[in-house]
């Protein structure tokens, strides 16, 4: 068996570390993994977590997905350019009124969830299609299928990576290329501790008072609690996607979480796309008691189960 090539991006932390180091941690030592970052600064979390697999196994290289060059750089630095397998999953969030957003920070949001894919790629895929093998797979999210409240440019980030992959996957299927695309639901890692703390310290003076309210008094206040109860773990994650990394033939779309399906499905019910609109409005401003309570009773039925995380925990 021939050991595989991967190549994976933003594994400062989250999902990324926790699939670096599943994989190089593979028993039968499948895969030879180049785990990237933007700043070898935030190295040691990782170093701390590959333990023996580091030096052998997995190497850590540096990887900004908003710089080209960087990009040519840590391509280029990999024996005979051979990457069989590409996880893109750098990637950061952005919550709250579009009008107290600047358009600054939403193309940063553009620039590395959208633009950070296509720089990736556009390195990539040529000694791909050459070779007539490789793997991509991307760390999308349900946002790249249904847009939530207060999520707008960041669901629209994720959207332009689905537009993105379904159009490249046709031609990829040409080139015997697979592409994946792992769907996850709330996830709990920095980012959600990140996107949060912003959240809460946002200038909400741009906004009309209705809108601040909303923001405030329906969306941060149950934030934690959505994440706690839908919320998997960046290890979940990993295991999701190394199962479809090893599938004999992968699936184009993914999604981890079962318990997030009946949302996404809303989607797909209606051509209209009047359903999921109708569903999340009700949910939100006129059953959100029943909402909160729905919220209680999964997370009883989880803790029954014991899944249920930590939040604390789950995200050190
Ligand atoms: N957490 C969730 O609820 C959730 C749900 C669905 C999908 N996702 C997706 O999962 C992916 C990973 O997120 P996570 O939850 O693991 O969050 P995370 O712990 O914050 O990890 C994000 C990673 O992306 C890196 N990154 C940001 N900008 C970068 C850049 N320009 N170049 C290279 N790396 C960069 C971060 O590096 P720094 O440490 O330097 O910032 C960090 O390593 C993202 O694409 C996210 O959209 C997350």
């Amino acid at each position: 068996m021939t050991q595989k090539t991967v190549l994976i991006t933003g594994c400062s932390s989250g999902i990324g570390l926790a699939l670096a180091v599943k994989m190089a941690r593979d028993e039968q030592k499948k895969f030879k993994v180049y785990a990237t970052m933007r700043t070898l600064d935030k190295k040691e979390k990782l170093e701390k977590a590959a333990g023996s697999t580091l030096g052998k196994t997995l190497e850590i290289k540096k990887l900004d997905v908003c710089s080209e060059e960087s990009i040519k750089l840590c391509v280029s630095s990999i024996p005979d350019r051979k990457i069989d397998i590409v996880v893109s999953n750098a990637g950061m969030g952005l919550i709250g009124p579009i009008e107290c957003q600047t358009i600054e920070e939403m193309k940063t949001v553009m620039d590395t969830n959208f633009f950070g894919l296509v720089r990736l790629l556009k390195e990539i895929l040529p000694d791909m299609k050459k070779r007539k093998s490789g793997h991509i797979v991307i760390i999308s999210s349900v946002m790249g299928i249904q847009g939530i409240l207060f999520n707008d440019i960041y669901a629209a980030s994720k959207f332009a990576v689905e537009g993105f992959c379904e159009s490249l996957a046709i031609q990829a299927l040409k080139f015997r290329l697979q592409l994946s695309l792992i769907e996850p639901g709330p996830v709990i890692t920095d980012f959600e501790r990140k996107v949060f703390e912003d959240g809460m310290k946002m200038d909400l003076s741009a906004a009309d008072e209705e809108t601040a309210d909303m923001f405030t008094n329906i969306y941060i206040k149950n934030y934690k609690q959505i994440f706690q109860v839908l919320g998997q773990s960046a290890e979940d994650i990993a295991e999701h996607a190394v199962t479809v990394i090893l599938a004999e033939n992968p699936p184009f779309r993914h999604q981890t979480n079962t318990l997030y399906t009946p949302v996404t499905t809303l989607k797909y019910a209606d051509p209209n796309g009047d359903l999921p609109i109708d569903t999340f409005y009700k949910m939100v401003f006129q059953h959100d008691k029943i909402f909160s309570a729905s919220l209680n009773f999964v997370k009883l039925l989880r803790w029954r189960s014991r899944k249920s995380f930590d939040l604390r925990k789950a995200s050190q």
